[in-house]
């Protein structure tokens, strides 16, 4: 039976018994304690934990879902895999296990034509509880399933939660006995292997809290009612009723299997290495897949770190297989859609997406494999040499740092070299690193003092009191003062301080508008200018500054002013950034989220996720549209709004942030609505214009575009006017010309580059003759082994190695070692002709020598073959150790 009948049999038999048949909710977890949903009741826990009242009292769903806790075991058993479809029937309240048992089974074993899945119930075994004697009692008595047939277990297997606080209770499963060939007989407590378990039934009633694993977790209490969830692996039917071996084998991932073999000219089913490879990438290239038409992107955190890894496990794997490095990824893609085009129509729209981000990963990662595996070819080489087994914390954070190479990349690579990672140093690494990062930002934010000090002028001013939605002054009191990090009661002339009130007109830095300047003014005592405004807790707002002139003291009453014109320009910033975001969003797809921004006065940037750069044409498109759509004058409205409410409306949220209940929204018609908690112009026209100055690329799948805003917008255009006023005067040549005129430049100047570039190397080719009358005699060959004219580029070593082998004939064994030192740094390469590869002398080894001396390392094929090293100093020492092994050879 094929997949896409198993899951239309499974909904439809749960439909006529009264569930509601629910679409599978996207793999991105609403679930702030989930990145990937790994089961079908998640979208579901609102109601088990009786939070939100379901809208049906019972449902059914098939669910796409991801679990990678063991990604290392894809491929070597017959049933783990990274995605999967969760098929599911869930009573929130409804019916209990007096129901679910019976229709669970009546499912099961029904013959097919009338509607079942047809498994003969010889085949199948159940489990319970340790305690459940409930469970135990209908399968006996209601189902009539034999007593050797039920078989009792631990929490470990019996007792289902989602390993993080939530609903939870024991479960029974039914298992299906695949036959003596595939192990032990004696039911599921003697071999998993032989018995596989089909389907989850959970009888959801209590909650756990945090704490413990599998084996025992801390009950908190029970949920308001008995609830059912029950859980069964679609490919693991599958791979029953489809008389196959394994989940990899079954009609929709195999064919992504079978021509991974077919591209790759490897043959699947012989048992080997190679099977557990093939099964690995079918299974991943369709994770992928699906997590692509989900709106994940590659990236190093979170969701985006376990496509990332999936991808790269893919394309490591095929070329472990192929040999080559060649790039399979786009046909596999290709397939898996199709295969998965029935069940998911929705992946042929997103067809283009999903091929633009893997083929984009699989090049970015065939960058990154060729320049970290040279280095990391010769850790692992220095390892060995010095018998060791274990690759250091310090190189493979070297790796990460430098060659963006994961982790799991380099403890894959090195033990398929017999070595182990320091893992412990990796991490102490990365901890270090975090950490300055984090302090460094912190210490550019605040002051000195340290967060228990805010902490307590906060318990003692209670939360700031904001009034800058609509006033630029107020008349405020002093409620805390710090003056070199510690509390202070008063401040003199000339002290930096920071300032805590109970209201503000100040706005503090956040959500990427900066912080209001100002001044804080005592009667006839005291100034102080502010500077800058931080939130170093949530609703503290800390003033800094430096006190301007006479003295101010706690329970003071200030006179608070911002600059209102800074503000204004701030605000114009901040919504121009709204209305780019939305006009991205219209160019690019909902997928171009926002991962950051900033807004200042007369500028502003933004940073969001896509992977191609946007292009100039796009750019201006996004340009025209923000600056038609301002012109409008369209008013911007602020309102508070529930969460779910504002998502509704289609309110664009940063992703990953948390949000309460009550969400600030700001919407410029229907054109922009965004959650914010920023300031605004009253009305689109007053950005006057917005001038896009281009986009760059700020790490993997992050772009940014920069923009002036008003004024500031103006000047820059007008400057940029004279600015081509000038060179078109410098250059003699009318404005619309200059592109050309420069092009032509450009050129010419390459072509003159060239010719440099090649009558240099002439002159080091001429050395050749000379160079190679300088060969003597070691042994049975004839060597020349010294350094290159200075000067000598890497590539000319090269050209200029090869032409004195050729001078030196093949009469003999002829071995060239030369060493150039280009950028500091020392190069060596080594050339053998053929008489001389015959008697047994091999380039790569010669320049393992040579390499050794020079504190580096290097290789190549016996002909040919080139090293480095870093110690400069001792090139002639490493010409002289590749003569001795010569003549000794
Ligand atoms: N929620 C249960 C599982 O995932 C059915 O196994």
């Amino acid at each position: 039976m094929e997949t896409a009948e198993i899951a239309r049999r499974f909904l439809s038999f749960f439909e006529k018994n009264g569930h509601t048949v629910v679409p599978s909710a996207s793999l991105i977890a609403e679930d702030p304690t989930l990145l990937l949903v790994p089961a079908g009741m998640v979208p579901f826990k609102p109601f088990f934990l009786g939070q939100r009242t379901p809208p049906y009292d019972t449902a059914t769903s098939v669910q796409k879902c991801i679990r990678t806790k063991d990604i290392e075991e894809v491929g070597k058993t017959s049933r783990h895999a990274t995605f999967f479809q969760m098929l599911g029937n869930f009573s929130f309240g409804d019916y209990f296990k007096e129901k679910a048992i019976p229709l669970a089974w009546e499912l099961v074993t029904t013959p097919v034509e009338d509607g079942g899945f047809g498994i003969d119930p010889d085949k199948l075994w159940v489990t319970v509880y340790l305690e459940d004697d409930e469970a135990e009692r209908i399968w006996r008595e209601v189902v009539g399933v034999r007593p050797e047939r039920i078989q009792r277990m631990g929490m470990e297997e019996n007792y289902w939660s989602m390993g993080v606080p939530g609903p939870c209770g024991p479960c029974s499963e039914i298992f299906y006995d695949r036959g003596p060939e595939y192990g032990a007989e004696g039911g599921p407590q003697a071999d998993e292997n032989r018995y596989i378990e089909i389907w989850n039934l959970v009888f959801m009633q209590y909650e756990r809290g945090e704490g413990g694993d599998k084996t025992g977790f801390p009950i908190i209490g029970e949920l308001p009612k008995r609830n059912i969830d029950t859980g069964m692996g679609l490919e693991r039917l599958a791979s029953v009723l489809q008389g196959v071996d394994n989940i990899y084998e079954t009609d929709i991932i195999g064919r992504v299997l079978r021509r991974a073999a077919e591209l790759t000219g490897t043959r699947y089913g012989d048992d080997s290495d190679q099977d557990v490879m093939l099964r690995v990438v079918a299974d991943h290239v369709r994770s992928a897949v699906m997590l692509v038409a989900d709106g994940v992107k590659p990236g190093n955190e979170k969701a985006g770190y376990v496509l990332r890894r999936i991808l790269r496990r893919s394309i490591r794997n095929l070329r472990l297989l192929s040999g080559s490095d060649t790039a399979f990824l786009h046909e596999l893609t290709a397939v898996s859609i199709d295969a998965m085009k029935d069940i998911y129509p929705d992946l042929l729209d997103k067809a283009d997406v999903i091929h633009g981000v893997i083929d984009t990963e699989e090049k970015n990662f065939a960058e990154t494999l060729r320049a970290g595996t040279a280095l990391f070819g010769r850790v692992a080489e220095r390892t060995r040499a010095e018998g060791g087994s274990v690759f250091s914390g310090s190189e493979a954070f070297q790796l990460h740092d430098t060659y963006g190479f994961p982790i799991d990349l380099t403890l894959e690579m090195a033990a398929e070299q017999g070595l182990s990672v320091d893992e412990s140093a990796f991490r102490e690494l990365m901890q270090k690193q975090r950490e300055t990062a984090k302090a460094d930002a912190r210490a550019k934010k605040l002051g000195n003092a340290d967060i228990s000090l805010y902490a307590q002028l906060l318990e003692g001013a209670g939360a700031t009191d904001f009034l800058g939605y609509s006033d630029s002054r107020s008349e405020s009191r002093i409620k805390g003062i710090v003056v070199d990090g510690a509390a202070s009661p008063a401040a003199r002339e000339g002290e930096r301080v920071e300032i805590v009130l109970d209201s503000t007109p100040f706005y503090a830095e956040s959500g990427g508008q900066l912080a209001d300047t100002g001044t804080l003014s005592v009667d006839g005592r005291g100034l102080v200018d502010v500077e800058d405004v931080q939130k170093p807790l949530p609703g503290l707002f800390v003033h800094r500054g430096t006190v301007r002139s006479g003295e101010i003291a706690l329970e003071d009453t200030v006179h608070a002013s911002i600059d209102t014109d800074r503000r204004h320009a701030i605000e114009r910033s901040h919504s121009a950034t709204h209305l780019i975001h939305s006009a991205l969003r219209n160019a690019l797809g909902p997928t171009a989220g926002q991962a950051g921004s900033e807004n200042r006065p007369g500028h502003l940037r933004f940073d969001f996720t896509a992977d191609n750069a946007l292009g100039g044409e796009r750019l201006a498109e996004v340009e025209e549209e923000v600056n038609t759509v301002l012109a409008r004058d369209i008013e911007v409205q602020t309102q508070e709004r529930g969460l779910e409410e504002a998502l509704r409306m289609g309110a664009m949220a940063m992703f990953g942030e948390k949000y309460g209940d009550r969400v600030r929204v700001v919407e410029m018609s229907d054109y922009s609505v965004e959650l914010c908690g920023g300031t605004h112009v009253p009305s689109t026209a007053r950005l006057g214009i917005v001038k896009l100055l281009g986009e760059s690329s700020i790490g993997s799948g992050v772009r940014r575009v920069e923009a002036a805003v008003g004024a500031d917008a103006f000047r820059r255009l007008s400057r940029e006017s004279a600015l081509v006023g000038q060179l078109s005067e410098q250059l003699k040549t009318p404005r619309e010309e200059l592109p050309e005129r420069i092009d032509a430049m450009v050129s010419r100047l390459r072509t003159a580059e060239k010719e440099i570039e090649r009558l240099r190397a002439a002159q080091v080719l001429q050395a050749a003759g000379s160079i190679a009358e300088g060969a003597r005699r070691h042994g049975s060959a004839l060597v020349v082994a010294q350094a290159a004219p200075e000067g000598t580029s890497g590539d000319d070593l090269r050209k200029l190695v090869l032409d004195v082998r050729g001078r030196l004939g093949e009469d003999e064994p002829v071995v060239v070692a030369m060493t150039a030192v280009p950028k500091d740094r020392p190069v060596v390469v080594i050339a053998v002709n053929k008489a001389g590869q015959k008697a047994g002398v091999k380039a790569g080894e010669l320049v393992g020598v040579a390499a050794r001396v020079l504190g580096g390392g290097g290789g190549g094929k016996p002909d040919i073959a080139q090293g480095g090293g870093s110690d400069a100093g001792k090139v002639d020492e490493a010409l002289r150790a590749v003569e001795a092994r010569v003549a000794s050879a």
